[in-house]
């Protein structure tokens, strides 16, 4: 304990979406065939867990007050103490408190049972799209305090009108349990670090079993403030005497100063109109399911902080106290959400917003999500809730979140919508406009009309399987306009759990994997951008690089001077306090350093810096780039000193081509046979197939490169996506599929060119697509090969191309990979501004990146040339006609096919199987793709909307693309593949 018994082995663990679980026409089990009855709950099939142990009590606890804490049970439960009921609770993410003094036994053996319910009527407002778990997820503790005591306090601690000098104030409710009237002294003082600030003393009278609420206000001057960059905190010490002087408790809290507020419509921490680089958060481990220990939290601060993550909105309750602890440390602004979601009744009439009999229920967890967080800095707004239709009790849960929050901050809920969200038109009752899932043009909808709230969506960019493509898009709009101030990414943390399958290999379960027929919403819940583990995702790259503070802008780049604007966008720090390094590359080695002053440069300002190049020879057929880091001096909580903030990659415009030389190769024969074309000479054997217009046998000295004579043919398809599923690319861009799987070979033409090389032109019909592609190869005496191919514009086709590309097959020894574009991580289209151009050594094998349901993966763009090679050095070399933009490319032991959801073109009703990453076999072979281009990944959600127009190949015109095969053997230097690669 605490746990979820369903990942003990008892029960399942259920996920549906929206849908109550109990309640879904799916379940077999389900009394409610015709959907929810609120608030009835299930009598026949309602798990129960039982809890029953023995503890002792200090006897010289029988004078005191001893109260039990159950931080989080779900659903609800009933406690009993000795046998005799205490209580019942519900309210699952916050925590039950009750008094047990009366029920103890002290200084002996207690019994405490408690009865869980996996439903109860609260159920009806935990409709959270995540995994339908129950149990005691969180710590339970009891502790005793004296007859006279602080029941609880509340800080204001905020900022001046000029932001500079702090403004404290503390209310402290103190509780006399005695039946005597009591006098008592209440001590507080300010600690920074060891030294005292400020303190102070009040003598209070308590009648008979009262309550009383002290108070003390005070302003400490030029104050440090709080803010996610400058997390300062000071120490709270209040202490509790009695009326003699004699100490009876204190207690310890952080305290963080700073200032929100909702001014000329922009969201202010201390004066500034921040922006809020958020993320969404679920509770979730991939072993534990809700039960997080402090490991996992610590993590996900370490890869925040580290990938310019700022903030959290937790959805879609309130987290464990000890999170709320750690953003206060380390700097994370929370939006705290209530537990509310009763998504199954959705928005209509039957919403449970508009029925005031649940308004009790609403107002509840609101209040008590303000009464348990209000002290900690990291909260800056709180949340009602998520998809749960808008009405009189959330007209009620806002005006009790004010009422019982003292410092007033801004209250949010993303359901405040009249019609639609272009009619710029929203309820009263939030203060911020957080609406979900917005494109990059609605972003600049908001941008472009001002309004009385800022503009901060709870949720965008669904980040599900391979996505969060068009990221930087979405930033370039919101760095636009004042009333954009960031937003949150659906989501965080993948919630995949770690199942173990019959030959005992680790995969991680998502919706369907537990359980005989029971409802399932599949994988839609494996939507982070790191994996369930806390380890990265190429996703988590991108979002660092567009969450950036620092950006450069290029004004000027000629060859012995450059300029460039740098912008801070830091809400609070000076670039003073960081450091720039420049360095010019060329062919990915570092060529010269550039001087970098140190300067200064408030938040949200820019300057021009003046870079001077000197005495650099440029070199023909050379791309030159410009690198900019931007370093931390010194360790700043989980960021260590030289910790890159931000890094931008410029092209310098002075490239410059020499001329081919004309060089006769050794010369080359032809043969043809009725089933083959064959070229040779004694170091170089290319055989066509003229019947499928095919290379299918590729041999340089005495090495056979084509796996299962598997040459270069044409490839319009990807593994599907989760976000190609939801626009469904398997039923409207079918045909590209058909035709890649099936086409016609129309024509097959060989000719000599010259003694040492020969024309073959291949053109296939792909009839389904109404096009056709051909392909010109030109084969030299040499053995490279050259390929032009042409995709004809369709007359016919109305859906855009997922891939416009050409596939082989090596043998499985072609293992390394070296290749010159964009890297180390994958990347895409939509998704490549994080993976800068550069000189990259790996291996096939790591190129594989194992989304949870496979799907397509490991592209990477922008690709001049890659090389792929052996032991021996021995490798092929592609390419790019298009030197200074190169083409896409994957490589690595696994088909297509071995990603997809289905190996012919019917995906069925049902489209997506039920696959998991140990479905994926590796196999003896390296699959290369070489592309012109695959569409965008997208992320502007995942069930209906398509890659940004610009990330789309439309059908409607020609593609031409080429590039040359370029064998070679005995390099095992890069520099030497960098040679190869401009002759
Ligand atoms: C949102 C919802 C989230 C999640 C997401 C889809 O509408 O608030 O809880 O369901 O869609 O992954
Ligand atoms: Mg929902």
């Amino acid at each position: 304990m605490p746990a979820n018994w369903e990942m003990q082995g008892f029960d399942v663990p259920i996920y549906v979406n929206h849908p109550y679980e109990f309640a879904d026409a799916r379940t077999p089990i389900t009394e409610f065939k015709k959907g929810p009855e609120p608030p009835a709950v299930p009598r026949e099939y309602n798990p129960v867990g039982s809890y029953r142990r023995e503890f002792t009590v200090p006897a010289d606890w029988k004078n005191k007050e001893t109260f039990i804490y159950l931080g989080s049970v779900k659903s609800a439960f009933y406690i009993w103490i000795n046998g005799k009921q205490v209580g019942y609770s519900e309210g699952s993410k916050l925590p039950a408190e009750f008094n047990i003094t009366n029920y103890l036994e002290f200084g002996k053996s207690n019994t405490i049972a408690l009865e869980v319910y996996r439903w109860s009527d609260a159920s009806y407002l935990e409709c959270q799209d995540f995994w339908r778990m129950s149990g005691i997820e969180r710590s339970v503790y009891i502790y005793a305090q004296q007859k006279l005591r602080i029941r609880d306090f509340e800080v204001v601690s905020t900022l001046d009108d000029l932001y500079r000098d702090g403004i404290f104030e503390l209310y402290a409710d103190l509780k006399n349990h005695t039946s005597s009237a009591l006098e008592a002294e209440l001590e507080y003082s300010i600690l920074d670090g060891n030294s005292i600030l400020t303190k102070a003393s009040k003598r209070v009278s308590l009648n008979a079993g009262s309550e009383i609420t002290t108070d003390f206000k005070a302003s400490l001057p030029a104050i440090k403030p709080w803010s996610s960059e400058f997390p300062n905190l000071y120490t709270l010490l209040i202490t509790l005497k009695d009326g003699n002087g004699n100490e009876l408790e204190s207690t310890t809290q952080s305290i963080g100063f700073r200032r929100v507020e909702i001014k000329r419509g922009l969201l202010l921490v201390n004066g500034m109109d921040i922006t809020l680089k958020g993320v969404n958060m679920q509770e979730h481990n991939p072993n534990t399911g809700h039960v997080l220990d402090e490991e996992t939290m610590m993590a996900d601060i370490l890869l925040m902080k580290q990938f310019n993550i700022n903030a959290v909105r937790t959805s879609h309750y309130p987290q464990p106290e000890r999170w709320y602890e750690l953003c206060d440390q380390y700097g994370i602004y929370l939006v705290d959400e209530g537990n509310i979601e009763s998504h199954g009744m959705y928005y209509g009439e039957k919403s449970l917003a508009k029925k005031p009999e649940w308004e009790k229920m609403h107002v509840d967890r609101l209040v008590r999500t303000v009464q348990r967080d209000k002290n900690h800095a990291s909260v800056i707004i709180w949340s009602m809730g998520n998809e749960a239709g808008n009405g009189v009790n959330f007209y009620a849960g806002y005006k009790a979140m004010k009422a019982a929050d003292r410092s007033k901050r801004p209250v949010q809920y993303e359901r405040v919508e009249i019609g639609s969200r272009f009619a710029l038109d929203f309820d009263w009752n939030s203060d911020i406009i957080v609406p979900q899932y917005p494109d990059p043009r609605t972003f600049e909808w908001f941008g472009e009309h001002l309004l009385d709230r800022p503009f901060i969506p709870s949720e965008y960019c669904h980040s599900m399987g391979n996505s969060t493509g068009n990221f930087q898009d979405y930033w370039d709009v919101i760095n636009k306009y004042p009333q954009l101030q960031g937003g949150f990414i659906w989501d965080w943390v993948d919630q995949g759990l770690w199942k173990t399958d019959e030959k005992g290999n680790r995969f991680y379960a998502y919706g369907g994997d537990y359980g005989v027929n029971m409802p399932s919403d599949g994988n839609f819940m494996i939507n982070g951008i790191i994996w369930a583990d806390r380890t990265p995702q190429p996703a988590l790259y991108e979002v660092k690089k567009a969450h950036e503070w620092v950006k450069f802008k290029a004004l000027s780049l000629k060859q012995d001077r450059i300029r460039i604007l740098v912008e801070n966008l830091y809400d609070f720090t000076n670039l003073r306090d960081l450091q720039i390094t420049a360095v010019i590359k060329a062919d990915g080695l570092v060529v010269q350093k550039l001087d970098v002053p140190t300067f200064e440069l408030e938040p949200h300002l820019g300057k021009v810096l003046q870079l001077s190049v000197s005495g650099l020879e440029i070199k023909p057929d050379t791309e030159y780039f410009l690198h900019f880091e931007v370093l931390t001096n010194s360790v700043a909580g989980v960021i260590p000193a030289g910790h890159a903030v931000a890094t931008e990659q410029i092209r310098l415009p002075w490239f410059k081509a020499s001329a081919v030389p004309e060089v006769e190769n050794a010369k080359l024969s032809m043969e043809q046979t009725a089933g083959q074309v064959k070229l040779f000479n004694s170091d170089v054997q290319a055989v066509f197939d003229p019947k499928t217009g095919y290379l299918i046998s590729f041999v340089f000295k005495g090495t056979e490169y084509l796996e299962n004579k598997q040459g270069p043919r044409p490839d319009f398809w990807r593994a599907v996506t989760d976000n190609d599923f939801g626009n469904n690319m398997p039923g409207n861009n079918i045909n590209w599929k058909k035709v890649t799987l099936q086409n016609k070979l129309k024509s097959f033409d060989a000719k000599q060119l010259r003694a040492d090389s020969y024309e073959i032109k291949a053109v296939w019909d792909l009839p389904e697509a109404g096009t056709s592609f051909a392909t010109v190869y030109m084969i030299s005496g040499n053995g490279k090969i050259h390929l032009k191919n042409r995709l004809e514009a369709s007359a016919t086709e109305k859906s855009d191309i997922p891939r416009i590309g050409m596939v082989l097959c090596l043998k499985s020894e072609f293992e390394n990979m070296s290749w010159f574009g964009r890297g180390p991580w994958e990347n895409y289209v939509d998704r490549n501004v994080s993976s800068f151009v550069d000189l990259f050594r790996s291996k096939v094998a790591d190129q594989m990146i194992p989304y949870v349901r496979p799907q397509e993966n490991g592209n990477k763009t922008d690709v001049r040339w890659i090389a792929l090679s052996n032991a021996k050095g021995q490798g092929l070399m592609a390419v790019s006609d298009a030197r200074e933009k190169g083409f896409e490319t994957t490589a690595m032991p696994y088909l297509t096919s071995d990603f997809d959801a289905r190996t012919g073109t019917d995906y069925g009703p049902v489209h997506k199987e039920q696959k998991h990453t140990t479905d994926v076999k590796k196999q003896n072979l390296v699959r290369w793709n070489i592309d012109y281009a695959q569409r965008g990944l997208g992320s502007v959600d995942s069930w209906y909307s398509k890659p940004l127009d610009k990330y789309m190949l439309k059908p409607n015109k020609a593609y031409e693309y080429g590039f040359t095969l370029v064998p070679f053997d005995a390099i095992s230097e890069v520099k030497d593949l960098v040679e190869l690669s401009k002759k």
